[in-house]
């Protein structure tokens, strides 16, 4: 039999095996969680050794790598697939439609936590390889996994691991299935993505919770005092307002803003995505060219007072919130992060304290689009879907494929097969059972068509 008649054989039980995969609340930013975490990587590490991979659990800092091989010949090109294994946190909860860990078929979707960040998309690589190994068919490219425990937390001890492990990841390629396609029926591959950096800050005024009708007046309130930090963190254009912040940012290509200008997009179908009244943003730059290719800053969370009913009458003794930055590449997170901290410190007024901690990030990184691996992904991808792909940048980030180029020396080809609008990181996350299989026949596809490419 053929790699691709399996596939066409054994649809139900690549689901089947999906949703087994999916059941793990495998929630990398919880403590809680960690022996899901554990379980979860036991259970892929072993489903890789049954299709055929050599596969163990290397401990790092933080979550494990499931790590897998299969080595066909020196004179067979390299790929190293990545992906990872943990998953969002599922709050609010109440929201969900069906149970976030146990996966459930409605209509066309398959719905859960990981359906397509990222357990749904990783797993479409090895039911390609399955394919050979489970058939007599001579695999004509060596693999590597590296499958990591702690991307939805930023990576933290993934650098590290790629520094200690350098040989044993050392590959011609990466391949990433961990975007998004275009749009519906419109196929991508992705070239570029944002970067990150990221700070906490708290802001602390009285020793306790005070009573506002006795002090409220002549002692700062925390939370008053952080929104207005907040508020000044942008200007009345949009702009991100920490001095130095856009030093680094590269004006955007003539050739980039061809590219936009090929691929379908209105305001109308964009906003349907997300529910919002309107489109805001920084002036003077096309929706997708503020997505794609321009910094912003972003309040994820914001903490402090009195949450519960009813009311209470007081100045709160200290307020805090979460901010995030998406870079563009050459902003450095580490210079960035320093910046915020500089201005916050500058801003805050001198009758309430002020703490920053700084948990750094990753940077923005763009994939060289002339050379002959997305030649191959784009082949890839007309086989598997039957549809031309478009080249694309996207807004989130991927903490390692910066690493993998600044360690490695090696670029990453960004393959998504998802859509936007699955809700990743949001409730009721889905994933189309047709984009999963359209997944699984472009990765075998892929597999053939990186197998040509003359190194
Ligand atoms: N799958 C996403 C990355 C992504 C998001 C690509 C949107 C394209 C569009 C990934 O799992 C993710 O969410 N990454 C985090 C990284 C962060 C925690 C450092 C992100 O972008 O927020
Ligand atoms: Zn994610």
């Amino acid at each position: 039999m053929d790699p691709k008649s399996f596939l066409d054989e054994k649809k139900d039980q690549r689901l089947n095996e999906l949703f087994e995969f999916l059941r793990f609340p495998s929630i990398s930013a919880r403590s809680e969680h960690q022996p899901d975490i554990k379980a979860c990587a036991e259970w892929l590490a072993d489903h890789m050794k049954k299709i055929g991979i050599e596969a163990k659990i290397m401990a790092t800092k933080g979550h494990p790598v499931v790590y897998g091989s299969l080595m066909t010949s020196p004179k067979n090109m390299t790929i190293l697939y990545y992906g990872h294994y943990d998953v969002q946190p599922v709050d609010p909860l109440n929201l969900w439609k069906t149970k976030p860990f146990e996966p459930t078929l409605v209509g066309e979707y398959i719905m859960g936590r990981g359906t397509t960040d990222d357990k749904g998309q990783l797993f479409t690589h090895l039911k390609a390889l399955e394919a050979y190994t489970a058939t007599a068919n001579t695999l004509p490219v060596n693999v590597k996994f590296m499958i990591e425990g702690e991307e939805e937390s930023g990576s933290e001890h993934t650098e590290q691991f790629i520094k200690d492990n350098a040989e044993l990841l050392k590959a011609d390629v990466v391949v990433v299935s961990d975007t998004a396609q275009y749009g519906k029926n419109i196929p991508a591959v992705t070239y570029g993505l944002r970067g990150l950096a990221f700070v906490e800050v708290k802001i602390t005024g009285p020793d306790r919770d005070l009573h506002s009708g006795s002090f409220g007046g002549g002692i700062a309130n925390p939370i008053n005092v952080l929104c207005d930090i907040i508020a000044k963190m942008h200007d009345k254009n949009g702009k991100v307002a920490i001095p130095g912040f856009y030093k680094d940012v590269k004006p955007i290509t003539a050739w980039e803003k061809k590219q936009i200008k090929r691929l379908p997009f209105t305001v109308k179908e964009f906003l349907s995505k997300t529910g919002s009244k309107g489109i805001h943003g920084e002036k003077g730059y096309s929706t997708m060219e503020q997505i794609w290719s321009r910094p912003t800053l972003d309040v994820n969370g914001i903490m402090g007072g009195y949450q519960g009913e009813g009311g209470k009458t007081i100045i709160p003794s200290w307020a805090s919130c979460k901010i995030t930055m998406r870079l563009v590449p050459h902003q450095k997170p580490h210079d960035i992060c320093n910046k915020i901290e500089k201005y916050i410190k500058k801003i805050c007024p001198k009758y309430v304290s002020c703490e920053i901690i700084k948990h750094g990030g990753a940077p923005g990184v763009v994939v060289p689009t002339d050379g002959p691996w997305l030649a191959a992904a784009g082949k890839a991808i007309k086989r598997g879907f039957g549809l031309e792909p478009v080249f694309i940048k996207e807004g989130g980030s991927i903490p390692v494929v910066g690493t993998f180029k600044s360690v490695l020396g090696i670029d990453t080809l960004l393959l998504g097969w998802g859509q936007n609008d699955d809700n990743a990181h949001s409730p009721n996350e889905r994933f189309s059972v047709k984009d999963f299989e359209r997944g699984c026949y472009s990765a075998l596809a892929l597999i053939e068509e990186l197998a040509q490419v003359k190194r």
